[in-house]
């Protein structure tokens, strides 16, 4: 049985830990959040207010790093020294450098790191991966993908909101369909982009241009109560696969619509996630990999560099 630890019990940890708290082989036995009270709805586990007490107190196998986003690195260093498998959320950093610094650390100990970006494991998205790479449909000829929603009031100490702490949308938000078309597709021959960024709220319209297809994209923060929302449109020489209402459609040149129930609209949470198996699936890879000692390499670190270039320079 792994022993888990997670530290930062807030938004995307409640997505985590159901996770966790699901899988036979791991047993989620400590949390840590500088607020106490946010543990108090997971009873059975071991309780900490200090980060460097649960790693001198716990064996643990694999931490799960649920924090703000300028923390990530720092945290993940300290565990993998000891020896820990670490699964990070999204983004590793806003610092390039801090990706060399992070995998050196897990190498240095022959321990396992991964960050979670979650589009690589979700079923609607990785079959457009699939698609492409096929060839099913012939060439991929455009591309449209968005991430829309109001800006976020539910952080801790409101440090999303500043740009120092979490990067606003482009290191927050964009990065999702950002990483997920450097994976599928390759870093993009070119970008440009256009942002509406206020105190008040931030919005990015990006073209990335690829061999052959370029894909536009936009994400936001909006002043507004815009509900939260995210999708995407392909368009292949035969093929349209549009997600849409989180339900992925392929419409066919030959007339035939194929409606793909992998995703059910339902809703969970204060962040209003769509409750698909991705953050389960993201979960139960590295824990694959930790259990059979096999590379955690869906994610590279070479992608996550690109990604973070990219993102400085929107
Ligand atoms: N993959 C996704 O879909 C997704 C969605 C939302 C957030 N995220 C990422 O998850 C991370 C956390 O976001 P969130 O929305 O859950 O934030 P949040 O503010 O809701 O939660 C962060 C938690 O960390 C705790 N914390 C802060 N400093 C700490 C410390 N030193 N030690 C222990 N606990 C500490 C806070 O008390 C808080 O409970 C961010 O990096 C964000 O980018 C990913």
């Amino acid at each position: 049985m792994l022993k888990i630890g997670l530290v930062g019990v807030g938004g995307i940890s409640g997505a985590h830990i159901p996770a966790w708290d699901a899988m036979e082989e791991t047993e989620l036995t400590a949390l840590c959040d500088i607020r106490p009270g946010q543990m108090e709805k997971y009873p059975g586990k071991r309780r900490y207010t200090d980060f460097d007490k649960m790693l001198e107190n716990e064996e643990l196998d694999i931490l799960d790093i649920c924090l703000p986003t300028y923390l990530h690195a720092d945290f993940a260093v300290k565990a993998l020294e000891r020896g820990i498998n670490v699964i990070c959320e999204k983004p590793i950093s806003l610092n390039e450098e801090d990706v060399a610094r992070v995998y050196g650390a897990a190498e240095k100990r022959h321990v396992k790191f991964m960050v979670a970006q979650v589009l690589r494991f979700w079923p609607e998205y990785e079959l457009v991966r699939r698609i492409y790479e096929s060839g099913k449909y012939g060439a991929l000829l455009s591309g449209s993908m968005s991430r829309l929603g109001c800006r976020p009031k539910w952080s801790w100490d409101g440090w999303m909101l500043d740009e120092k702490r979490s990067g606003l949308v482009p290191f927050d938000l964009h990065i999702h369909d950002l990483d997920f078309l450097v994976y599928a597709f390759g870093a993009p021959k070119k970008a440009t982009s256009f942002r509406a960024k206020r105190p008040e709220q931030d919005y990015i319209n990006a073209v990335y241009e690829f061999g052959g297809f370029f894909v536009t994209t936009q994400a936001s923060w909006f002043a507004a109560p815009y509900p939260f929302g995210a999708g995407f449109l392909f368009q292949f020489e035969k093929a349209v696969a549009a997600y849409e209402g989180g339900k992925l459609t392929v419409y066919e040149q030959n007339g035939k619509v194929i409606e793909n129930a992998a995703a059910g609209p339902e809703k969970s949470g204060v962040i209003n996630l769509p409750t698909t198996n991705a953050y389960a699936n993201e979960i139960r890879y590295f824990t694959d990999c930790v259990l059979r000692d096999e590379p955690a390499d869906k994610v590279k670190p070479e992608q996550l560099e690109t990604v973070i270039r990219l993102l400085h320079r929107l």
